[in-house]
């Protein structure tokens, strides 16, 4: 089996490759990074994969900076839409499988909504990003039949999210040892996901041949922004103090979902069971050098 990965220098992206070089997997991995591949570009796309041979594609990249895409979404709808609906057709035409990586983010404008989302849900984004990302599914979904799109969230990884410049978990870490005390959003809750987890369950999905559509791929359990950072904060023993406040006091350009938490049962079911976000935050710390 030969598999193209886009996006290989991105958090995630470090994370399916170092996956696959540990796991021994029989088959050949291809990183196509951005310099050799601009997705955003139609002549590209087909140039790159007019003579490419391959099985399965697994897609990475993403314009995914929410506040700076709410100004910008001509560019969000290149990235995360009409380039994923060419590289799905692409893989139609290949008979390859299309692994595409999508987000919590095509959810929260179900405003009540307190129980985890599930693949049969509804989306409804609330900003930009969101609608691009969500956009970008459905041209997939029309494009090619086996396509597994798997949805992620909140994600920290070794490599750090390049395009966001570091995760949230090392501005925690940094402003908590800067300033001695941090103020976080409470009412945001969500996934906290590690890539070093989702790029285990990508590489299941390739070997295991699971059934096409729709997989949440997120650890295990669910945390506002104020409840990750104080167990960041704990956890790497940084002498600092977490304070709760509301996402009035920190106004940013690009609305967030209030409640994006995303139901992984059906991933578990299919491809064995993810573990809790806290024990991948420690895995984390340790392989960063933060705890020992
Ligand atoms: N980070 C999160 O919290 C989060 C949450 C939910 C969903 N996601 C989704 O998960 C996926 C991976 O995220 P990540 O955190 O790994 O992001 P990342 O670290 O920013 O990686 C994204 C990769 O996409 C590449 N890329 C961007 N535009 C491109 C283009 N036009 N042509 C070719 N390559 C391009 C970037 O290349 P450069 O290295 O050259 O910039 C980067 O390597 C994305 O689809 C994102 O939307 C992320």
């Amino acid at each position: 089996m030969k598999v193209v990965l886009l996006g290989p220098n991105g958090q995630l992206g470090v994370d399916i490759r170092c996956c696959h070089e540990q796991s021994g997997e029989p088959f050949e991995l291809l990183s196509l990074g951005r310099d050799v591949l601009d997705v955003a570009s139609p002549d590209g796309v087909e140039r790159q994969f007019k003579d490419l041979d391959f099985d399965a594609l697994i897609n990475c990249t993403g314009y995914h900076r929410t506040d700076e895409v709410e100004d910008n979404a001509a560019v969000a709808v290149a990235v995360n839409a009409h380039a994923v609906q060419r590289l799905a057709e692409v893989c139609e035409r290949r008979r390859a499988r299309f692994v595409h990586v999508s987000t919590d983010y095509v959810f929260g404008g179900d405003a009540g909504r307190t129980d985890p989302l599930t693949e049969a849900d509804p989306v409804a984004p609330v900003n930009v990003y969101g609608a691009s990302k969500a956009l970008g599914e459905t041209l997939a979904n029309l494009a090619l039949d086996d396509l597994v799109i798997v949805r992620v969230a909140s994600l920290f990884g070794v490599a750090g999210a390049s395009g966001k410049g570091g995760n949230f978990v090392e501005t925690m870490i940094r402003l908590g040892r800067e300033t001695g005390a941090l103020q976080v959003v409470d009412d945001q809750v969500m996934s906290p996901t590690a890539t070093a987890d989702v790029a285990r369950v990508v590489l299941r999905i390739l070997v295991e041949d699971c059934a096409p559509g729709l997989y949440h791929v997120v650890n295990d359990g669910a945390a506002s922004w104020f409840d990750f950072a104080r167990e960041i904060i704990a956890r790497a023993r940084i002498d600092a103090t977490v304070t709760p406040c509301s996402s009035e006091d920190f106004p940013t350009r690009a609305a967030r979902p209030r409640y994006s938490v995303l139901d992984n049962t059906k991933t578990s079911m299919a491809l064995g069971p993810l573990p809790p976000w806290q024990a991948a935050l420690d895995d984390y710390l340790r392989a960063r050098g933060h705890v020992h």
